[in-house]
């Protein structure tokens, strides 16, 4: 049966660019994307979305005074969407327990970077590469978690690492680990999901071969 996918989305949308073409060449399994949710009305993810045809809704996130109440809206959107995946795809904003629990082990996020190295509140788009780059890690790279109320602490469903070189700069940082993890990572942790290969024990996620 079909898997209806949300994605989250705040900004330019590449990571939804890359499952769009995942979908297209087949490989997310039985995973359809149903509807991308932004929470900015200028995010460049929409238009993406709608130049192949997806469905777009936004919500806001200024337009809520607390996360509690945004959250809830989230939620109500999400189950009116019958989402049976939820994927943020550069969604800059935390939601609450309201929303895990009604999607447990339900959601998934792409982060930019090997967690638990800088993740949680405040890293996010290119101060993880920033704060990567202070710090003088030789390698970084992304990681696919399940979400939960702890911001980047979910179950770790795959991560890539990715070299990083003289003379990086957040911006290349940040190039080089999407073109060769984030894209290739997100859209296989979505075709596990919808394929029935992640299982979550103890915390940790077990991944059929
Ligand atoms: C991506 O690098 C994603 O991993 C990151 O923001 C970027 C969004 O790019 N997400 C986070 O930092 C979430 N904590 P995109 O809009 O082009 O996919």
């Amino acid at each position: 049966m079909t898997k209806n996918i949300c994605v989250l989305v705040s900004g330019g949308g590449t990571n939804l660019q890359a499952l769009i073409d995942a979908e297209k060449r087949g490989e997310l399994g039985s995973g359809k994307i149903t509807c991308v949710i932004a929470s900015k009305a200028d995010a460049y993810a929409l238009e993406r979305a709608k130049n192949n045809g997806i469905k777009t809704r936004t919500l806001i996130r200024k337009d809520y005074s607390d996360i509690a109440s945004y959250s809830k809206a989230m939620r109500d959107i999400l189950l009116d969407e019958k989402a049976d995946l939820v994927v943020y795809a550069g969604f800059m904003t935390i939601l609450d327990e309201n929303v895990c629990d009604a999607f447990p082990n339900k959601m998934i996020n792409v982060h930019p970077a090997l967690i638990p190295s800088f993740c949680g509140k405040g890293f996010y788009g290119l101060h993880v590469h920033e704060a990567a780059l202070a710090k003088g890690v030789k390698v970084s790279g992304a990681t696919v978690h399940f979400v939960t109320a702890e911001c980047d602490a979910g179950p770790i469903i795959l991560q890539k690492a990715v070299e990083v070189k003289n003379g990086d700069t957040p911006e290349s940082l940040q190039k080089r680990i999407m073109e060769n993890a984030e894209w290739k990572i997100l859209p296989k942790a979505v075709q596990l999901f919808c394929d029935g290969k992640i299982t979550v024990k103890d915390g940790v996620t077990i991944i059929a071969e």
